[in-house]
């Protein structure tokens, strides 16, 4: 356990940890968190500040491509270390003042949690107070259907989000749940993927010899192999 300068214990979730469990208020009623989305992918995200410029941004955003998120079965939760009525504003104020791109009229649906007492951000850590100790960095948490913490991205304040790669790195693990298959840089659907190197080496090394269709092995422990965008379209989770 580690304690930060002020002897507050500071948690951050690991890959393969449970969720951290909470209740909050949020700009679309209370949530009983992450039990309200089991059975749903969860991106939960802070920001710094409301009616700040690259939160702004990223906001618009996450509303516009939010359709894209919901196909994927995955919800969207933001957080900030701000009560409910001043997300409220700025939620306001987005849609009836701010263009960005080609995005006006925005209108985000998606739940924003209040963190006045910050318990939820320090829960996650997403306070690091060597960047801020009153704001929540840039925090990505990708939860799966059970409840569990499989990815984590993080960003320092002064840098927006790249959606892409959210969408990509969610994609990605819907896809290596379903064919358990791994993905290589840069992986984008539709490109071959890694067929693990399961066992042990000697077993690996008969891979060598076994002439799977669509199977590439470059040595024993390098596969390859296709794996159709039509399938990543339609991962069978998802149906
Ligand atoms: C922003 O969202 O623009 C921002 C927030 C906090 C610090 C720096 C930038």
């Amino acid at each position: 356990m580690e304690l930060n300068q002020e002897n507050e214990i500071m948690s951050l979730p690991r890959i393969g940890d449970k969720a951290p469990e909470f209740k909050a208020i949020t700009t679309q009623g209370e949530i009983n968190f992450p039990a309200d989305y089991i059975g749903k992918w969860i991106i939960l995200f802070s920001h710094p500040a409301d009616f700040t410029p690259v939160c702004t941004s990223e906001f618009m955003t996450f509303a516009k491509r939010e359709p894209e998120f919901t196909a994927l079965n995955c919800q969207l939760v933001g957080l900030s270390i701000d009560g409910l009525y001043s997300h409220i504003a700025w939620l306001r104020t987005i849609k009836e003042k701010i263009e960005f791109k080609d995005m006006k009229n925005m209108e985000v649906a998606f739940p924003l949690i209040e963190d006045i007492t910050m318990n939820i951000a320090k829960k996650y850590g997403m306070i690091q107070p060597g960047e801020s100790s009153t704001k929540a960095v840039r925090a990505v948490f990708f939860i799966d259907p059970k409840g569990i913490v499989r990815a984590l991205i993080y960003y320092p304040l002064s840098i927006g989000r790249n959606f892409d790669e959210l969408k990509r790195a969610l994609i990605a693990m819907q896809t290596t749940d379903a064919f358990s298959v791994a993905t290589p840089a840069d992986w984008q659907p539709g490109d071959d993927v890694i067929v693990p190197t399961a066992g042990s080496c000697g077993v690996a090394k008969n891979r060598m010899e076994t002439k799977e269709a669509g199977v590439t092995c470059y040595d024993w422990f390098f596969c390859l192999k296709k794996l159709s965008l039509e399938k990543v379209n339609n991962l069978p989770k998802l149906k």
